[in-house]
């Protein structure tokens, strides 16, 4: 298996033209081969003894192979739960989630595990590293899990470590490392074994300009020449020159857009 590289040292600075408008032929061209993920009428409620929470009202969304989805909104208007539902972790009150043509409400929970090991990459907002494990042995273990084993599993952990710039941390517990740099090995893990959709929960929360820069420039390398379908939870107004399409969730309703904003952009080429 070969990891798509980026060179990691890529300077937020020099980045220039931006990318083409929605509607240019390559979108198109990329949109006729069918729906990666269809989300259709997806209600959560969420209930802790007599109380409920509604928490998701009235889903619908339509992403494409390729595609880099974004989705924004206030704290706790929903953004982790959608994340979560696209990616099985939580099955939705009510509702249908299609990912390839593969209706995951209907899934067991075996066969839903099964297709996130092969399918599906995350990144979860608290990173999730297994604490005892260096930041190598949690990227091997995730490659263990997909039948990649022994020396082939360390050989491509540690390219995957060197393509988030931290070979040099490869022996580092999480708790030796910062908090940017176990956001890097949760990113580094989710693209374990090259699956077909990367989700991420503020994958550039913890990170410093140059860092968050290079993660979303590989991140849109592999929509963008692999072909992987990425859904990105973000606050980070930098990232939102790198969007296909942006959702912004207010209150558990998803609505198309965002506010505009005056902070600097990351342009990517
Ligand atoms: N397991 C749960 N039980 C009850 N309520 C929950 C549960 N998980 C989430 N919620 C509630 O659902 C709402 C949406 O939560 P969610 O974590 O999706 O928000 P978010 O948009 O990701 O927020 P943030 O930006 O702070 O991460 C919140 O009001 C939260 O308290
Ligand atoms: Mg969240």
């Amino acid at each position: 298996m070969t990891a798509t590289r980026v060179n990691f040292e890529v300077n937020a600075t020099e980045s220039s033209k931006g990318l083409p408008p929605i509607g240019d032929s390559s979108l198109e061209t990329r949109r006729a081969g069918g729906k990666a993920i269809v989300v259709r009428d997806v209600e959560m409620v969420f209930k802790n003894g007599s109380q409920s929470y509604h928490a998701l009202k009235q889903i619908n969304l339509d992403i494409y192979p390729g595609e880099i989805q974004l989705l924004m909104g206030p704290s706790g208007s929903g953004k982790t739960t959608l994340l979560s539902i696209l990616g099985g972790i939580l099955k939705p009150t009510e509702g249908n989630v299609s990912l390839l043509g593969t209706d995951l409400t209907r899934l067991s929970r075996s066969q839903l595990a099964n297709f996130r090991l092969k399918h599906i990459g995350f990144i979860f907002q608290e990173f999730n590293l297994f604490p005892a494990l260096t930041a190598l042995e949690n990227i091997e273990v995730a490659l263990n899990f997909k039948g990649i084993k022994g020396r082939h599993a360390r050989q491509e952990a540690s390219l995957l470590l060197d393509q988030v710039g931290l070979a040099d941390r490869a022996r580092n517990l999480p708790r030796d490392l910062s908090g940017g740099q176990k956001q890097r090995v949760a990113i580094a893990r989710a693209l374990a074994g090259n699956p077909q959709f990367i989700f991420a929960d503020e994958p550039t929360a913890s990170l410093d300009s140059q860092s968050g820069y290079a993660v979303i420039t590989l991140l849109r390398k592999l929509a963008k020449e692999a072909n992987r379908t990425v859904v990105m939870v973000t606050h980070d107004p930098r990232i939102i020159d790198v969007a296909d399409r942006i959702g912004s969730l207010e209150d558990g309703i998803l609505g198309e857009g965002h506010s505009a904003t005056t902070s600097p952009v990351w342009q990517f080429t």
